[in-house]
């Protein structure tokens, strides 16, 4: 037997160096404020001349009111009398929404117009109104004093323009983060079962990420294996675009959504869109037949093959291979987008 070398089976092996790190993440949103982007509130259809309803939006309350002109208003839902939710019995009169508390009167710019028991309006008496557009049978407002940017168009005039706009999916993820895939080749290929043929060119610009080139790909699991050439967009932080020749058909798709504190997710919405077929190839019966068959299929690969992964993951740049360098950028794109919370006295609780 050999001899033991004394003291030699008393010392512990030293543990291999590993990191203590799982790697960087983006702060969720809330933290530090929000995103600066256009965020859908509701469905156009939902509000029409005359109504209001209150809504949870980012860590807080508002209202969306359409006056008699047509025009629709994002206000914050607090009254600055002593806070009544206006969402809760307000009233549209005119172009104003009334107050269900003291019937105080607040005009589509915020300021208060009339207080019933008389007196002067004190000068503080506004509510906060976001930057409010409507596009796509969506109704969007402004997390930021000024707008910044422009929503995106699609490539198709407005008069053969057929949209079809469905809400609302619940992301536990933040939009941001979900909206990684559109650069995530790897998952494209592994998850969804896309077989790409070529590559586009990915660019990342102070709002946003552009591809160019064209991606080459087929969907063989579900797409019959027909080729199609899109592009991607990524616009502000909460918006993306895809499409192009999606299996010979000119197609767009857009997925957008916005931050509730409260329900700690995402509420997002999905505009599938198409110009609208001739009459000798179905009109508009057969635009419409198109545009359900594309949002089944953007709805299974986005919810039924990633929403398992996304609502339970814990989002890290770790181990990052040549394959993720995309990815790697969106993550730093979306560590230095700008974030403010200019509504935050006026919406939350
Ligand atoms: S709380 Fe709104 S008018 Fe008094
Ligand atoms: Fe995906």
């Amino acid at each position: 037997m050999d001899k033991i070398v004394e003291g030699k089976l008393d010392k512990p092996a030293k543990p291999k160096p590993r990191s203590e790190t799982r790697g960087e993440r983006v702060p969720p949103q809330g933290e530090g404020g929000f995103d600066v982007n256009w965020y859908p509130v509701c469905l156009s259809n939902d509000i029409r001349a005359g109504e209001v309803k209150g809504m949870d939006f980012l860590d807080g309350r508002v209202v969306v009111f359409r006056g008699e002109n047509g025009a629709v208003t994002v206000m914050s839902a607090y009254c600055r009398h002593f806070g009544a939710d206006l969402g809760v019995g307000g009233k549209v009169m005119g172009n104003e929404i009334q107050c269900p508390y003291h019937h105080w009167r607040y005009g589509q710019d915020g300021a208060c117009k009339h207080i019933p028991i008389g007196g002067a309006i004190p000068k503080n008496a506004r509510q906060f109104v976001f930057p409010t557009m409507e596009k796509w049978g969506l109704v969007f407002a402004f997390n930021g004093l000024e707008p910044t940017y422009q929503l995106p168009e699609f490539p198709i005039p407005a008069d053969k323009l057929m949209y079809r706009t469905y809400g609302t999916l619940k992301f536990k993820l933040d939009i941001g983060l979900q909206i990684t895939n559109s650069v995530d080749f790897q998952h494209l290929i592994i998850l969804h079962g896309l077989d790409i043929e070529k590559y586009p060119n990915v660019e990342f610009h102070d709002n946003g990420m552009r591809q160019t080139g064209g991606m080459e790909w087929r969907d063989n699991m579900r797409g019959g294996g027909a080729k199609s050439v899109i592009e991607a967009q990524i616009v502000g932080s909460n918006f993306l675009v895809f499409g192009g020749d999606l299996a010979g058909i000119n197609a767009y798709a857009v997925v957008v959504g916005t931050p509730i504190t409260k329900e700690g997710c995402t509420y997002g919405y999905t505009i599938m869109a198409m110009p609208r077929f001739p009459e000798s190839a179905g009109g508009e019966q057969a635009t419409n037949t198109a545009l359900g068959a594309l949002e089944r299929w953007s709805h299974a690969l986005m919810v039924e093959d990633d929403q398992p992964i996304m609502d339970n993951i814990s989002f890290r740049m770790d181990n990052v291979l040549h394959h993720d360098r995309y990815v790697a950028q969106m993550f730093r794109f979306l560590q230095n987008y700008p974030r403010a919370h200019p509504s935050a006295e006026y919406i939350r609780k």
